[in-house]
């Protein structure tokens, strides 16, 4: 087991990876909250592991009580928070009483975001059951829910006060699902950690096969990376716009095809175009756009915009960009890299190079 701290004062809190879900109420015991629970997760991860964490917090002496969202990107909406918090006025919950979300991001976010805001905030405890959850939403504080004008567009910094890590749940993740959040921790080695990058391309198989050892240390670097940004920087003022590295094409790439391609998957082509974007501008030497362009084709994700369904035009990228612009107040920023380990944030990008880079 490992335990990583996120330092934010009183509004610290505890990663714990590598524990078994029957650990999670002696854990919440400590944390001094009400014993009215509620466990939000949708069907999909009730059916796999909802039993086991609502048999555990009873044995805790929580009376703990499940709220199920349906499965999906498309139910991460005020309509589906109202949802919880009807479930949570009918049950009589309280200031004090704990929110559990169980589940990928998608539950994260939205379980985060009711939890900031029922009864102007109440107790909240992650257990994130996909990679992505684990290495990136679950972490920092982001919560929220979609627009239909723009995915996240409300939210609030919500942080939690544990996050719980089974990492046995991965077991059960479609490998299309593991493989997407395998995007964001190639993100941490490109943004932050040499290190971390060349052990995932010469531990691929052992990553891939879910070994414990290689896997926990991954996730755990994962959110060490993560927890020293966000405590420098929790509302994104500066150095936690390094977290969005691929993101900026990335965000295009799902715009334009309808958010049906999974997240990891629009950061994987998008990390390899901001890559050659650097190598353009003279950021970075020629080796970097082909390591980071292999290490993501290694690991079985997309590279190039000629997988998506249909080809965008570079005009349809740029105008899908926008919303980060509007987001930005200005001109979009680009997270650069100029070596392995290490970026740049820069608004001083030139149009007609990256129309050519996106255009190749
Ligand atoms: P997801 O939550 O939709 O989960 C993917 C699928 O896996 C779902 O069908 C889910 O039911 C299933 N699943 C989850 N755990 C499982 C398990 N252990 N076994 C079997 N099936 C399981 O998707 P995601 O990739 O986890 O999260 C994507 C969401 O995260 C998006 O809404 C995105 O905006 C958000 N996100 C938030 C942040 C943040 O900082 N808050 C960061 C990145 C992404
Ligand atoms: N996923 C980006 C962030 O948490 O800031």
């Amino acid at each position: 087991m490992h335990v990583v701290n996120v330092s934010l004062g009183e509004r610290s809190y505890d990663i714990v990876i590598g524990v078994k879900l029957e650990e999670l109420g002696s854990r919440m015991e400590g944390l001094r909250t009400g014993k009215k629970a509620a466990v939000v997760t949708n069907p999909t991860v009730n059916k796999l592991y909802g039993a086991r964490v609502l048999r555990n917090l009873s044995s805790a002496g929580f009376q703990a009580m499940p709220v199920e969202v349906p499965d999906g990107e498309q139910y991460k909406t005020l309509d589906w928070a109202n949802a919880v918090y009807t479930a949570l006025l009918i049950n009589t919950f309280d200031r004090r009483s704990p929110l559990v979300a169980l589940g990928g991001g998608v539950i994260g976010d939205l379980t985060g975001f009711a939890a900031a805001t029922y009864m102007r905030g109440v107790p909240f405890i992650q257990i994130p059951t996909t990679l992505l959850a684990m290495v990136d939403s679950s972490v920092g504080g982001k919560t929220g829910v979609n627009h239909p004008m723009g995915k996240n567009m409300i939210g609030a910094f919500y942080q939690p006060r544990l996050v719980f890590m089974d990492l046995d749940t991965l077991r059960t993740l479609p490998k299309e699902e593991f493989l997407s959040g395998m995007a964001e921790v190639i993100k941490y080695g490109v943004i932050r950690d040499r290190e971390l990058f060349d052990y995932l391309d010469k531990n691929r198989e052992k990553v891939l096969g879910l070994e414990p050892g290689p896997l926990a240390h991954v996730i755990r670097r994962c959110c060490e990376i993560k927890a020293e940004v966000v405590s420098k920087d929790e509302r994104e003022g500066g150095l936690r716009a390094i977290l969005n590295f691929g993101h900026t094409v990335g965000h295009a790439v799902e715009t334009v095809e309808n958010y049906t391609r999974r997240h990891g998957e629009a950061v994987a082509i998008g990390m390899v175009y901001a890559s050659r974007l650097a190598l353009r501008m003279g950021l970075c030497d020629a080796g970097l756009p082909e390591r980071v362009e292999k290490l993501i084709r290694d690991y079985g994700l997309p590279t190039d915009l000629s997988v998506l369904k249909r080809r965008p035009s570079v005009t349809e990228l740029f105008d899908a960009m926008q919303v980060d612009k509007k987001a930005e107040g200005g001109k979009v920023r680009f997270v650069l890299p100029k070596k392995i380990g290490e970026v740049v944030i820069t608004k001083e990008w030139d149009e007609g190079v990256l129309r050519e880079v996106l255009e190749k």
